[in-house]
C-alpha cells in the first residue's frame, strides 16, 4: 500500500526524517553496546530515586524508580512525616537523576528492600544543597543497613565541601545472611540536636558475585594463594568475614582513565582515573598501555575488574639512574582506627616481561614490607593474565589524628641477580574500610573549611607525559569534541536568546556574568587539554569523554560533552575554585 502523498516531502519533514534516522542510529548503537554481555549479571539491581514519583532514566540510561508510592517505603512515624523536595537549584556537576530530588525528615525513616542471601553493594547518593526550609549545614544523621552503622552524625555538606564537589555517592558492601529476606536501611537525625534532619537523594542496591571481596569459607587449592589476605605486620592472614561490612574508599584505574559505572563488569562500580594527586614520590614514573593485548582470565574471574584496568599501568620509567633512586609511592587519606582491605591489581602486558624473574620488586604498605619478591608473572602464570593480591592493614593513630595516610610504595629490586628489569608495576587499586567490632563503619566529619571570600583558580601542575594514543582514537576524539563544541555554541546561542525572553528572577543562575560563559576554539581546547591527552579525562558524559582543561594560563575548566542528556543545557558557573562549563 503506497500513499502517493508520501512522495511530497517538504524540507521540514526531511529534517524530521534525518533526526529520526539519527535517533534510530543512536538507539541501534546503544542496543549494540548494551548487547555486549557483561561478565556479571546482578540478581538484585534496584535504583531508587528518593523524593520522586514515577520512573525516569538517568544520563547513563539506567532506569530509576521514584520512592513516592513505591513498595520500598519510606516507613516512618505518621506524627512527623518526611517530605519530598527538589534542591533549591539544579546541580550542574552531577546528573539530575537521582540527585535533584530528595527525601528529608526531622524524624527517623526506613526503606525496606526484599533481598536474597549473598553479598551486595549499597550506594547512597547525596546532593547537600539547601532544600525548601532545610539548611544544608543542619543535616546531621546516621544511616544503618541491617545491623551495620554505615554513617553516623554524618554531614553531607561538610563532606562535599571537603571534596570540592556538589554531590557524591558512598558505596558499601554487606552480606545478607542465609535466613534474611529483607534489608532495612534507616535514616536517623542525630539525637540531641533539635535542628538536625536526615536526607537522601538516591539508593542503589546491586548484588555481587559470591566472595568477590569476602574471604571464601573453604578455599580450593587454587584459591589458597590468591585469596590469602596478608595482614601487614601480623603473622597470620586476615579474613574478611561475612559478619563484616565494607566501605569502598578508593577504586583507581592506575595509569588509566575513569571507567564509568556502566562500563564496569556488571556491578556498576566506577573506577577513578589515575590521579597524580595521590602520588607523593618525587618521580611519578610512566604509564605504559597496551590496547591490543589479549587478556586471558585464567587466574581470576572476568568480572573482577574491567579489562581497561589491566591494559594500563604505572611503572617506574626507563631511566636507569632515576628508576633506582625512588619508591613509586601513593598516599591515601583514611579514617584512623579501622582495618583496611587493600587490593592491588596487576597484569604484565609489556613485550619484555614474559617470564618469572623478569620484573621482581618490593611492595610496602603503610611503610611496612608486604612483598619482597613481587613477581606478577609467577603469580598469574604469564603475560596478559590479570591477577590481584589482597592485603589488610590496621591504621591506628599515634597522636589522636582523625585522618591518617595509608601509603602504597613500590620499590625496584636493587639486586640485578634477582630480576632482569629493575622496575615495578601497578595496574589498579581498591581500598575498603572494614567495619569494627561494633559493626560500625562511620568516621568523623571533615572540619568546616574556612570560607574564602573570592574564587581563585588553582592551577594544577601539568606533567609532561609519554603516552601512546592511537591515531583513530585521536581523530575520533577531535571529531567528537569538535562536533560537541559546534552543537554547544549553537545551543548556547539558542538558550541565550531564549533566556533573554524568559524572565525568571527566582533562579540564581540566570543572571550569570557573561564572561563566565565561553565558547572555545578547537585550538584553544587542544592547547588546554595537551592535545586531548587522556590524562585530562576526568569522567565520561553521555556523549563521550569529559576533559578538564587549563585556559588562560592555569584556570581550570571542565569540558563536558553530555549531549545525550534528556535535558541538554548550557551552563557555566564558578564552583569551588573551578569554573565549570557543562552542557
Ligand atoms: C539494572 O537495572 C537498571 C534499572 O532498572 C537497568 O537499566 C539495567 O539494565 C539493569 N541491569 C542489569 C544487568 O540487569
Ligand atoms: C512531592 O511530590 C509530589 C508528587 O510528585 C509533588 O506533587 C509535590 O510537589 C512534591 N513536593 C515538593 C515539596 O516538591
Ligand atoms: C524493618 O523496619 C520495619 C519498620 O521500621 C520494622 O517493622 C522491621 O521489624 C524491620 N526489620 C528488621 C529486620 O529490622
Ligand atoms: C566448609 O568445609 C567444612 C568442613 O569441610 C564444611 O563443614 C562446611 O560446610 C564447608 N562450608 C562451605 C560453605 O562449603
Ligand atoms: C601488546 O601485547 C601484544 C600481545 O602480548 C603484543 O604483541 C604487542 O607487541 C604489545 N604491544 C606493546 C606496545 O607492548
Ligand atoms: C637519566 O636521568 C639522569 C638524571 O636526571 C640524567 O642525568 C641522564 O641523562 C638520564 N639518562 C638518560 C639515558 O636519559
Ligand atoms: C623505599 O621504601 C622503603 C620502606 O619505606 C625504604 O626502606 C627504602 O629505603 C625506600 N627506597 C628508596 C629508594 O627510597
Ligand atoms: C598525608 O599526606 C598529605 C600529602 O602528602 C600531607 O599533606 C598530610 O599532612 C598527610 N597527613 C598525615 C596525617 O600525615
Ligand atoms: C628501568 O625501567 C625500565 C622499564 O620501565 C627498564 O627497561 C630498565 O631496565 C630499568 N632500569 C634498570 C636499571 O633495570
Ligand atoms: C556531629 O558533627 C558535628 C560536626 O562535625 C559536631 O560539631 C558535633 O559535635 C557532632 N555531634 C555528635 C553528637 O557527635
Amino acid at each position: 500500500m503506497r500513499n502517493p502523498k508520501a512522495k511530497i516531502v517538504s524540507a521540514r519533514t526531511l529534517t524530521d526524517q534525518t533526526t529520526l534516522h539519527l535517533v534510530f542510529l543512536f538507539f541501534f548503537l546503544s542496543q549494540l553496546a548494551s548487547g555486549l554481555k557483561s561478565p556479571y549479571s546482578p540478581t538484585i539491581n534496584i535504583t531508587l530515586n528518593c523524593g520522586f514519583i514515577g520512573r525516569t532514566s538517568s544520563r547513563d540510561n539506567r532506569m530509576w524508580l521514584g520512592d513516592i508510592n513505591s513498595n520500598f517505603g519510606p516507613f516512618e512515624h505518621q506524627s512527623n512525616p518526611s517530605v519530598n523536595s527538589t534542591a533549591d537549584k539544579q546541580p550542574i556537576e552531577v546528573d539530575l537523576i537521582p540527585y535533584y530530588t530528595a527525601r528529608l525528615s526531622y524524624s527517623e525513616f526506613t526503606y525496606i528492600f526484599s533481598v536474597t542471601p549473598g553479598q551486595l553493594f549499597i550506594r547512597l547518593y547525596f546532593l547537600p544543597f539547601s532544600y525548601k526550609n532545610f539548611d544544608r549545614y543542619k543535616a546531621f544523621f546516621s544511616v544503618k543497613a541491617g545491623s551495620y552503622t554505615l554513617l553516623s552524625n554524618f554531614s553531607a555538606a561538610l563532606t562535599a565541601d571537603a571534596l570540592g564537589l556538589e554531590g557524591f555517592s558512598r558505596e558499601f558492601c554487606v552480606n545478607i545472611a542465609e535466613h534474611a529476606r529483607f534489608l532495612n536501611i534507616t535514616f536517623t537525625p542525630s539525637p540531641g540536636n533539635p535542628d538536625a534532619y536526615a536526607f537522601v537523594n538516591g539508593i542503589e542496591l546491586v548484588s555481587m558475585p559470591p566472595n568477590l571481596y569476602y574471604t571464601p569459607e573453604n578455599s580450593t587449592a587454587d584459591e589458597i594463594l590468591l585469596r590469602r589476605v596478608q595482614f601487614i605486620g601480623k603473622a597470620t592472614p586476615y579474613r574478611v568475614e561475612k559478619s563484616h561490612a565494607l566501605e569502598t574508599v578508593y577504586r583507581i584505574n592506575v595509569g588509566g582513565r575513569f571507567i564509568s559505572s556502566t562500563d564496569d563488569t556488571g556491578m556498576y562500580r566506577s573506577w577513578s582515573g589515575d590521579d597524580v594527586a595521590y602520588l607523593t614520590s618525587s618521580e611519578t614514573g610512566v604509564e605504559p598501555v597496551n590496547m591490543t593485548v589479549h587478556l586471558d582470565f585464567d587466574a581470576i574471574p572476568k568480572y573482577t575488574a574491567p579489562e581497561d584496568v589491566y591494559t594500563t599501568a604505572r611503572t617506574m620509567g626507563t631511566n636507569e639512574t632515576i628508576n633506582k633512586s625512588y619508591n613509586l609511592t601513593w598516599e591515601f587519606s583514611v579514617d584512623a582506627g579501622f582495618n583496611y582491605l587493600v587490593r592491588l591489581h596487576f597484569c604484565e602486558f609489556q613485550l619484555e616481561i614474559t617470564k618469572e624473574k623478569d620484573r621482581v620488586f618490593y611492595i610496602f604498605i603503610a611503610d611496612r614490607i608486604a612483598e619482597n619478591q613481587a613477581d606478577v608473572i609467577s603469580w598469574s602464570g604469564g603475560n596478559g593474565i590479570p591477577i590481584y593480591r589482597d592485603y589488610a592493614v590496621l591504621m591506628l593513630s599515634k597522636e589522636n589524628e582523625k585522618k591518617l595516610n595509608l601509603s602504597v610504595a613500590l620499590q625496584a629490586n636493587p639486586d640485578r641477580w634477582n630480576t632482569r628489569y629493575a622496575d615495578a608495576i601497578l595496574n589498579g587499586l581498591e581500598i575498603f574500610k572494614i567495619s569494627d567490632s561494633i559493626d560500625n563503619l562511620a568516621g568523623p566529619n571533615p572540619d568546616r573549611p574556612v570560607p574564602t571570600p573570592t574564587i581563585v583558580a588553582i592551577p594544577l601542575p601539568i606533567q609532561p607525559r609519554k603516552l601512546k594514543i592511537n591515531h583513530t582514537k585521536i581523530i575520533g576524539i577531535v571529531v567528537g569534541l569538535f562536533s560537541g563544541i559546534v552543537v554547544l555554541c549553537v545551543l548556547g546561542f539558542f538558550i541565550f536568546q531564549r533566556g533573554r525572553r524568559v524572565e525568571d528572577a527566582k533562579s540564581s543562575r540566570t543572571n550569570l556574568p557573561s564572561d563566565l560563559c565561553r565558547c572555545f576554539s578547537l585550538s584553544e581546547i587542544k592547547a588546554a587539554t595537551n592535545n586531548f591527552d587522556k590524562l585530562f579525562i576526568i569522567g565520561v558524559g553521555g556523549f563521550g569523554d569529559v576533559y578538564k582543561g587549563y585556559i588562560d594560563g592555569g584556570e581550570t575548566w571542565v569540558l563536558d560533552k553530555g549531549l545525550m542528556s534528556s535535558r541538554p543545557r548550557l551552563r557555566c558557573s564558578p564552583s569551588s575554585a573551578t569554573s565549570i562549563l557543562s552542557l
